[in-house]
C-alpha cells in the first residue's frame, strides 16, 4: 500500500478490493464491507460468524442516497431522515432492485443509516457507495465501543481499524420499519419512541423477546444477544443491598454493575444514573466485568422508563442466555 495515502484513502482502497474495514460510528464500531461486492459480503458474514439469513444495515454518506437504495421512499422516511440523520436511526425500506439479497437476508426490504461520526462520514463520502456494517463483534457478543475492542476480537480478518476514540452513544441505533403499512420500531435505541412519534405519529413496537419468536430472519435480534460470556442477571436495588452485606468470600466471585451501592469491593462498578451516560459506558463496563471471569455479573435493573428503553432491551437480551 502506498505510504502517502491518507488513512481514509487506504480504507477506501481496501473496501474496493473486497477487504473488511472497521470504523467508528456514534453508536458502536461497525465492521465495514462493500455492499455491492458478493465476495466481500461473504467474507464479512464468515468473519462475524453471522447466519446468512440475518440482514445487515447499509451505511450511506448522506440523505440524498436514500433513493438509490430504496425502491420507494414514503414521506415518513424523509421526515425521519431529515430530523435524525446523520444519527443513531436505521430505516427499513423496500429495497431497490440492485440491492443484493445477501445483505437483506433474502427479504425485499433494506436497512439504511447515515451515521453521525466524522470518520465514518469521511469514509462513506470518499467511498461513494454503500457500506454494510454490522456491529464489529462476533455474532451474539457485546458490541465494541472502542477500536481496541475490535482489534482484540478480529485480529487479521480485518484489514484496517479506523480509530475514532470511544463511541458517544454506546448502544446500537433505533430501527424503524417503514416497509409495511404500519410503522414499527424493531429495535429500541437512544432515539426513543416518543421522539419518533413526534415526527410521524403513532408507531407499533415489536416485542420479540423469546428465542422461538425471533430465531427467524424476521428483523431484530435473537433474544440472547449482546451478551458477555459470564452469565448476567438483572437484580433490584434491594437485592443488591442484601448481597453487599454478604461475607467478602461470597462477593469475591460476583461482579456488579449498579447505580449506588459500592461496598469497597474491587468487582463493583458504579454507573452514572442518567441514560445517556449509562448507555455510553454500558458495553465497556460489561467488558471490564466479563474480563474478571467470575461466576456471574449482577446488573441493577435501570428504571422502567422511556429514556431507558434501549438500555433495558440490551440488558434483557444479555440476560436471556
Ligand atoms: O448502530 C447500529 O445500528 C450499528 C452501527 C455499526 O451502525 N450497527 C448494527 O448492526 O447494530 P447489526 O448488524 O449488529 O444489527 C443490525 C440489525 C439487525 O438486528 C438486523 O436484523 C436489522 O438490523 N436489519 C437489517 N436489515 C433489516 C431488514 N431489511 N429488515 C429487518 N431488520 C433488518
Ligand atoms: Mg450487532
Amino acid at each position: 500500500m502506498n505510504k502517502d495515502m491518507t488513512i481514509i484513502e487506504q480504507a477506501v482502497d481496501l473496501l474496493q478490493s473486497g477487504e473488511l474495514v472497521a470504523f467508528p460510528t456514534e453508536t458502536v464500531y461497525g465492521l465495514g464491507a462493500d455492499a455491492s461486492n458478493p465476495a466481500a459480503i461473504a467474507r464479512l458474514y464468515a468473519a462475524k460468524g453471522r447466519p446468512t439469513n440475518h440482514p445487515v444495515i447499509v451505511h450511506l454518506a448522506d440523505f440524498g442516497q436514500l433513493r438509490k437504495w430504496a425502491s420507494s421512499v414514503p414521506d415518513d422516511a424523509f421526515k425521519l431522515a431529515e430530523r435524525f440523520w446523520p444519527g443513531p436511526l436505521t430505516l427499513i425500506l423496500p429495497k431497490a432492485s440492485h440491492v443484493l439479497g445477501e445483505i437483506t437476508g433474502g427479504q425485499q426490504s433494506v436497512g439504511l443509516r447515515v451515521p453521525a461520526h466524522p470518520l465514518a462520514l469521511q469514509l462513506l463520502k470518499a467511498f461513494g457507495g454503500g457500506v454494510i456494517a454490522p456491529s464489529a463483534n462476533k455474532f451474539g457478543r457485546l458490541s465494541p465501543t472502542r477500536a481496541e475492542d475490535v482489534r482484540s476480537e478480529f485480529k487479521d480478518e480485518v484489514a484496517l481499524v479506523l480509530d475514532g476514540g470511544p463511541c458517544a452513544v454506546g448502544i446500537e441505533s433505533t430501527i424503524v420499519d417503514l416497509s409495511k403499512p404500519q410503522a414499527m420500531i424493531l429495535r429500541p435505541g437512544m432515539i426513543e419512541q416518543s421522539e419518533i412519534e413526534s415526527v410521524i405519529g403513532p408507531v407499533l413496537v415489536s416485542h420479540k423477546q423469546s428465542e422461538k419468536e425471533s430465531i427467524t430472519r424476521a428483523p431484530g435480534d435473537l433474544a440472547s444477544h449482546y451478551a458477555p460470556t459470564t452469565p448476567l442477571q438483572l437484580v433490584s436495588a434491594e437485592e443488591l443491598n442484601r448481597i453487599a452485606k454478604s461475607p467478602a468470600a461470597d462477593l469475591d466471585r460476583t461482579a456488579v454493575l449498579s447505580f449506588s451501592v459500592a461496598p469497597g469491593c474491587c468487582n463493583w462498578i458504579v454507573a452514572e444514573n442518567d441514560p445517556n451516560s449509562f448507555a455510553r459506558d454500558l458495553y465497556q463496563n460489561l467488558r471490564q466485568l466479563d474480563k474478571l471471569k467470575l461466576d456471574k455479573i449482577l446488573v441493577e435493573t435501570p428504571p422502567q422508563e422511556p429514556h431507558w428503553e434501549g438500555i433495558l432491551d440490551r440488558l434483557n437480551r444479555a440476560a436471556a442466555k
